[in-house]
């Protein structure tokens, strides 16, 4: 599996910390022991693969040596997480980055004319990886992203693990006179993080499986994985996130 290296450019995301790092680390790993069984990649078809939010490409780099057949593809909406993304490209790859390589982008907000071109539509798997909890209506962007993967295509999100919305006094789910509920989450639900970003501290395993199947996926595949990975955030930061925080979920959806 290719590393992310050292060097880090001032203002950048924090991949410089150690505890960053570490669950950088955790993430590779266990994306590499569990690809087969959790992105359904066939490896003799020539995969296309989104790495949607890619930052430096933690999720490309763990797979680019396994698949060699695939071409990766990222979008971020930060120009500095894409310049990144590209150089670890170069350095994993050399001259040969046709196979890897991202510009700036944003799904969340609807489509723009940059990435309406075929290019960027019937992806065999996406993979979102610590970014839902970034966007406001995580449900909107599932069904984006949806749109831009083939029939059978595969999403794969990594996030934090948090407590149950009720579980913490707030709204996170609005009941209709039925008594069904959507996962409609309310933005004041979100916490601040350092750098004045508003995020949401982590999704229970019940929020995926009901946003998965309102966004469109087969019920039947979603996937939902706890497996204990967990890394240890800073006690000063602590105070921004709840407990619960600080585990690892994975999940996967078929189209
Ligand atoms: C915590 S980083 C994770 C990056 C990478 N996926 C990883 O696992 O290391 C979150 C990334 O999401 C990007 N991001 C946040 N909101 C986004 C959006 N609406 N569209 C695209 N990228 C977004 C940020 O610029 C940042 O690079």
């Amino acid at each position: 599996m290719s590393t992310i290296t050292n060097h880090h450019d001032h203002g950048d995301f924090e991949y410089d910390q150690a505890w960053v790092q570490d669950q950088v680390r955790k993430i590779q790993q266990y994306i590499a022991d569990n690809k087969a069984s959790l992105l359904a990649i066939d490896e003799s078809s020539s995969p296309r693969i989104l790495d949607y939010a890619c930052g430096h490409g933690t999720i490309s780099l763990a797979l680019l040596d396994a698949y060699p057949s695939a071409t990766f593809r990222g979008l971020d909406n930060h120009p500095k997480q894409v310049e990144r993304y590209n150089s670890e490209a170069q350095n994993a790859l050399g001259n040969s980055q046709s196979r890897m390589w991202a510009k700036v982008g944003d799904l969340y907000e609807g489509s723009s004319k940059e990435l309406d071109s075929d290019e960027w539509f019937n992806f065999d798997t996406i993979i979102m990886s610590m970014a839902l909890h970034h966007v406001a209506d995580p449900l909107q962007m599932l069904v984006n992203l949806k749109k831009r993967l083939k029939s059978g295509g595969t999403l794969v999100l990594v996030e934090w693990l948090g407590a149950k919305a009720h579980d913490h006094g707030k709204h996170g789910h609005q009941h209709d006179h039925s008594g069904a509920h959507s996962h409609q989450h309310a933005p004041a639900d979100m916490i601040d993080a350092p750098g004045g970003q508003k995020i949401w501290p982590g999704f229970d395993e019940s929020f995926f499986r009901e946003v998965l199947t309102e966004a469109g996926f087969q019920k039947a595949s979603i996937d939902v994985r706890v497996p204990g990975v967990t890394f240890t955030i800073p006690e000063e930061l602590m105070q921004s996130f709840h407990k619960g925080v600080n585990e690892l979920v994975f999940v996967k959806g078929v189209v």
